[in-house]
Formats: structure tokens, C-alpha cells, sequence
């Protein structure tokens, strides 16, 4: 049965081959005085993206300030440096130029910004919600996060290891330029783990309990094959731009709530747990998703059984004979083995951590509070339960 939704996805997508230079016309159009481009480390620098950007600012008059050196799970102190910046300079507008970690640090200063008396970390803890927020759009560099056109930010208070979320539609980019030709510069390793992430935006959606529609699974399992098949011409052959404009593309439908329409919202315990281990260990997001994802598959899988079969025959292509149970079993071991094959990781070994007891407690409490009540929908989990999933991932 379809449960009642909302889709709302203003974003407005530039997708292709030079629509990099356009932006400083397309930000006029939004009436920008006072821009700030906000970045990571030298890899928008090198490509010569930023230049180009810079020059196209420039042709259209407009006004624009940098902050540089944004890191990967980025960091609260990134984000106050951003908004003493955007005070003293009028910054109205805010402009991305990267990935998820990027684009959400530019989310968060553009709340500060909205509502400069209050502190912005106070949304990340859920203390309150935003009333205001500034105009955000992105120039994107990396198909992973979903970020260019997702509700959603995520940061690291890096003085306790906390990496919090905040979801709210007055963040939804006005727009983003995509072109796929700026993502051949990435490392293998990243670009892998995007493709992941993509994929576990829509399998977050997937694994569900509650509400569904055909259309949804359709599309979401057409999802899935895609990035799949296009993540492995990408192992091997990282400047094929049909492969890359594939997973660009579906890395926003992935986390767009496309595919999630007609559920219950999904289950995200596979991201909450994540977001611990990237906050206390700094891994990758993606590659941590897929070092996780095994265990907490085979820790729910009895209860959400019809869903875990319709997924390995549907995505994994299994056809053998057996029980209900035999098939999900062997969806998982499959998804395990595209993992190897794109080179990421299936377990916490793998992945590179090794946490004692003590840190797999202190984690699951962590994800425990993160997740303020809700605590998945494939299997609505326990502490312990997260205990045994992080324990069985190792
Ligand atoms: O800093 P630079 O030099 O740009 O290097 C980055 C960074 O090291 C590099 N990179 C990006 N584009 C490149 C490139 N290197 C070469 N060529 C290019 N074209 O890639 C590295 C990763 O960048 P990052 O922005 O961190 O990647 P991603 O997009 O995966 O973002 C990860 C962050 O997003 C959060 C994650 O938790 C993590 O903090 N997420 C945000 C979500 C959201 N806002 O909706 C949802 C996700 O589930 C996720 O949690
Ligand atoms: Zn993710």
C-alpha cells in the first residue's frame, strides 16, 4: 500500500559538459550581491574549476569572498570560520564547489548566516529548528552524497567526535552544475565509495516495512543496476564520461526521495551507524557504509525476509533454488562480492578499524542518541542490537 507523500525538489539541475561557465550568469538570476565560494583542498584548484568559476563571477559583476579547506566529514570550527566570514562581508549567497563536504559546510553557514544571533550547531543537536536559512547552490566535483539537491547536511564537532545530521527543505540547493568531466580527476577509492553511498541512499529506501509502490521499486532497482554496472566500467576505465554522467545523474535521484516515495521514510540505521564510525575514526563514508552494510543485512534480514528476496532477485540477479532465507543469504553474499570487485571493503578489517569493546559501546550509544527514537524500520533496533552489528562487522 502507498502511504501519503510530500516531494519537494526545487533544485534546479544544470547537467553537462561546460555549464560550469555559466555560473556566475545563473546566480545573477537569483539576484546574489555578495558571494561565497566555499571549497576543499587543491582538487577544484588543479582541475582549474575554480578559476573558472572565479572568471565567470567576475564577467557578471559579482562580489564574492573564499573559504577554502573544507575537509571530508567536515568540521564545526570550518563552519564558524564561515559565518565570522560572512557577517563581516554581507555574504546573501552560498556557493559549493565539491562534494557532500562542501555543500553541507556551505548549508551551515547559510543558516548561521539566516540567523546570526543564534548557534547553528543547536540545529545538528535538534535543540531547535531553523525559521531562515540563505540561498545555497553547488557546483559539484563528486557523485556521492546527494547533497546537490538533498534536504540534508551533515557535520563533525571535532572537539567530541560527534557527527550530527540536519534535514530541513529551506536547504534544498537552488541549483547545481554538473559536469561529468570534473569527477575523472577522482581517486578510485572515492569514487567507489560514492557509488556505494548512492547506492545506499535508494537500498535505505528499500529495505522497509512500511508502504511501497511499484513505480518506487521500480525505479529504484533500475537505480541500483545502473550504478552497479557503471561502477565497475569505472574501476577500470575512470575516464568513460557515459559511465560518470550515469552515476552523476543517479547520485542525485538516489537521495532526492524519488526513491522513497510511498514508504515509511525508510531505514537509515546502516547511515546512522556509519556516521559514528566516520566520526570517531574519519574513514570515508561510503567505503564505511559498505563495511557495515553486510552485518546489519544479515542481522535484520529475517525481519523484512520478502523485501531481502526481492532485492537479490530483482538487483542481484540471484536464480538459485531455496528457502526464502537461502535467497536473501545469497543477495547479501553477492552484494559482498560487488564490494571486492569495485575494490571496497566488506567488514571493519577491511575497511582499515579495529574498534576494542569499549569504542563499539561507545559508538552504539552515540547512535543510540543520534537516532532519538527512531531507530530503523527493516528492524527497529536496540542498543545492543547495534552492539552485535558493529561486533559482527569486524
Ligand atoms: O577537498 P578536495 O581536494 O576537493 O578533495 C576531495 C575529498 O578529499 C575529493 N574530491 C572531490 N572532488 C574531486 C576530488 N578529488 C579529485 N577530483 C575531484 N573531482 O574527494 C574527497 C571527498 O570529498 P567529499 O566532499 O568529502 O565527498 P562526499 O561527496 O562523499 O561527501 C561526504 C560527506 O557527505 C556526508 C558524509 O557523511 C560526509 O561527511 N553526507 C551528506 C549527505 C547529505 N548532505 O545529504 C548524505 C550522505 O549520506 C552523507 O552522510
Ligand atoms: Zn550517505
Amino acid at each position: 500500500m502507498a502511504y501519503n507523500f510530500t516531494y519537494y525538489v526545487p533544485t534546479k539541475v544544470y547537467f553537462g559538459r561546460k555549464e560550469e561557465r555559466n555560473t556566475g550568469r545563473y546566480i545573477r538570476e537569483y539576484g546574489a550581491k555578495n558571494v561565497m565560494l566555499v571549497y576543499g583542498g587543491n582538487s577544484a584548484k588543479r582541475s582549474g574549476l575554480l578559476d573558472l568559476i572565479r572568471q565567470s563571477l567576475r564577467d557578471e559583476n559579482i562580489v564574492f569572498s573564499e573559504l577554502g579547506g573544507v575537509v571530508s566529514n567536515p568540521r564545526l570550527d570550518k563552519v564558524y570560520e564561515g559565518i565570522r566570514l560572512g557577517k563581516k562581508n554581507g555574504t546573501d549567497f552560498l556557493l559549493a564547489v565539491g562534494g557532500g563536504s562542501s555543500i553541507d559546510t556551505a548549508k551551515a553557514i547559510a543558516y548561521g548566516l539566516a540567523e546570526p544571533e543564534k548557534d547553528v550547531w543547536e540545529l545538528y543537536e535538534h535543540t531547535r529548528t531553523a525559521q531562515k536559512c540563505l540561498p545555497v547552490a553547488s557546483v559539484l566535483t563528486i557523485a556521492a552524497a546527494g547533497s546537490e539537491t538533498s534536504k540534508g547536511s551533515v557535520i563533525t564537532d571535532e572537539k567530541t567526535g560527534s557527527k550530527r545530521a540536519y534535514d530541513d527543505n529551506l536547504a534544498r540547493p537552488v541549483f547545481t552544475i554538473m559536469n561529468p568531466e570534473y569527477t575523472m580527476t577522482l581517486p578510485d577509492y572515492q569514487t567507489e565509495s560514492g557509488c556505494v553511498d548512492i547506492m545506499m541512499h535508494t537500498m535505505e529506501r528499500y529495505f522497509t516495512n512500511g508502504g511501497n509502490m511499484e513505480i518506487t521499486d521500480a525505479l529504484a532497482e533500475g537505480l541500483l543496476k545502473t550504478v552497479m554496472k557503471n561502477a565497475v566500467i569505472l574501476h577500470t576505465d575512470p575516464q568513460n564520461y557515459n559511465a560518470r554522467a550515469e552515476v552523476m545523474w543517479a547520485g542525485s535521484l538516489a537521495h532526492n526521495d524519488l526513491t522513497g516515495c510511498g514508504n515509511d521514510g525508510g531505514d537509515f540505521m546502516s547511515h546512522k551507524l556509519e556516521h559514528e564510525m566516520s566520526g570517531m575514526f574519519d574513514v570515508t563514508h561510503g567505503a564505511g557504509l559498505a563495511a557495515i552494510w553486510p552485518s546489519w543485512a544479515r542481522y535484520v534480514k529475517s525481519n523484512c525476509l520478502e523485501r531481502f528476496v526481492r532485492y537479490a532477485k530483482n538487483v542481484m540477479g540471484i536464480s538459485v533454488k531455496g528457502t526464502d532465507d537461502e535467497i536473501a543469504e545469497a543477495g547479501i553474499k553477492a552484494m559482498e562480492d560487488f564490494y571486492h570487485q569495485i575494490g571496497m571493503p566488506a567488514n571493519l578489517a577491511e575497511l582499515g578499524i579495529d574498534p576494542p569493546d569499549e569504542q563499539i559501546k561507545e559508538m552504539a550509544s552515540r547512535c543510540m542518541a543520534a537516532c532519538e527514537g527512531r531507530t530503523g524500520s527493516a528492524k527497529v533496533l536496540t542498543e545492543n542490537d547495534m552492539i552485535r552489528i558493529y561486533t559482527d562487522a569486524k
